[in-house]
């Protein structure tokens, strides 16, 4: 695979990871996945710059048992080529709570229902430049 895999992680209930990076000059889209293993999805977030049809838009979804489930589109699209963004994603009892650098919000349930994942996986036309959950 191409990216940033971390197995064995513990993010769980009540803790926030933050994630900084910088998209490729040229990309046309990346994502960070969360998840049980490698297979499954908990919350996919993927900014499209231009990809899937979509322009500049952040698309979330889950990929459970195989198959993606039900997109969710939200929150503004704070990312440029080659410039550095910052991103929280908040795990609370109800959702997953990602803030944007413009400060706007997408709200994700956890539709796998687990209180804690170990995967965290970067992957597409992006560096992970850190992360840190707190
Ligand atoms: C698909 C795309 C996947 C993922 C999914 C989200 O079209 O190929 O990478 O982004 O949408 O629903």
């Amino acid at each position: 695979m191409k990216g940033m895999l971390v197995q064995n992680m513990s993010f769980k209930v009540g803790q926030t990871l933050t994630i900084v990076g910088v998209p490729k000059p040229d990309a046309s889209n990346f994502a960070v996945n969360i998840g049980p293993d490698e297979n499954d999805i908990a919350m996919h977030i993927n900014p499209r710059f231009s990809a899937h049809g979509d322009e500049n838009t952040v698309v979330c979804n889950s990929y459970q048992g195989g198959t993606w489930c039900e997109e969710h589109r939200e929150g503004g699209f704070p990312f440029q080529h080659g410039e550095e963004f910052k991103l929280t994603i908040e795990f609370t009892p109800e959702e997953f709570l990602v803030t944007l650098s413009d400060g706007s919000n997408i709200h994700f349930p956890n539709r796998i229902g687990a209180d804690k994942y170990s995967v965290i996986k970067a992957e597409g036309d992006v560096r992970v430049r850190s992360f840190e959950i707190k």
